[in-house]
């Protein structure tokens, strides 16, 4: 099934791919890139995080190391049976209800660029619903330059080809991308709705959210809270 409200929007390669086009196999194979660490600094220690949208527990693994408590979320069933090192839940984030805060809630990997302002809406509502009243909540948003032209990036023994890029009206972008580790290719098209910060600021005070700042120079990592 292919969601067309997802910012992943199929994919193909070996393996499990997840409704939003992500491969179970590729994220099994990923590492923190240093994620982990900018969130801990972010909270107190011990905090208890609501991590939405979580894949195979990339960052979810590293968190509870650092001695948070993490309910690991994620509408793949295959993604979550992966994550054996804390607690887990199979569900839509959009229709997630707790009775539960948290002290984080934490929603990366661009789905609040979701390019569909009502479904954007339901994942802050879902944010705003599980956020203790002095908690945070911690989004990561896609930056433009990533898709402003085709490009191939090579680290080690990994290759990420980003192809047929999309400038599209709305301030939206669309493109392909290619991950080969070893002789394994997986490919996803991801279309990508960017926000002002007037947009963003709408759709958080929309959820009963407020933005407090960004968490590194390229506004990439949002800190909100509940205003
Ligand atoms: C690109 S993967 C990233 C996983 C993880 N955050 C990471 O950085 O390694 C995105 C994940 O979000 C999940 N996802 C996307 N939209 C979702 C939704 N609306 N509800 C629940 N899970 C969702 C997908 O199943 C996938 O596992």
């Amino acid at each position: 099934m292919v969601n067309e409200q997802r910012v992943g929007q199929g994919g193909t390669g070996p393996g499990v791919i997840s409704p939003d086009g992500s491969p179970i196999e590729l994220y099994l194979q990923a590492e923190a890139r240093g994620e982990d660490q900018l969130i801990n600094a972010a909270i107190a220690p011990r905090s208890s995080i609501l991590e939405l949208g979580c894949g195979t527990g990339r960052i979810t693994r590293p968190l509870v190391a650092l001695g948070h408590q993490v309910l690991a979320v994620d509408e793949s069933a295959d993604m979550v049976a992966q994550i054996t090192e804390t607690e887990t839940l199979c569900s839509t984030i959009e229709d997630l209800r707790l009775d539960r805060r948290f002290d984080l809630v934490l929603m990366m990997s661009y789905l609040i660029n979701v390019p569909d302002d009502e479904a954007r809406q339901r994942l802050l509502d879902t944010c705003a619903w599980h956020v203790k009243p002095d908690g945070l909540v911690l989004l990561q948003q896609h930056d433009r330059q990533s898709f402003a032209q085709p490009v191939v990036r090579e680290r080690e023994h990994r290759r990420l080809e980003v192809s047929d890029v999309e400038q599209l009206p709305g301030d939206r972008q669309a493109a392909t991308m290619t991950h080969t580790v070893g002789d394994q290719s997986w490919s996803q098209r991801i279309l990508v709705q960017n926000l002002s910060e007037a947009q963003l600021v709408g759709a958080l005070r929309a959820s009963g959210l407020e933005l407090m700042d960004y968490l590194t120079p390229d506004r990439g990592w949002i800190r909100a809270r509940p205003a």
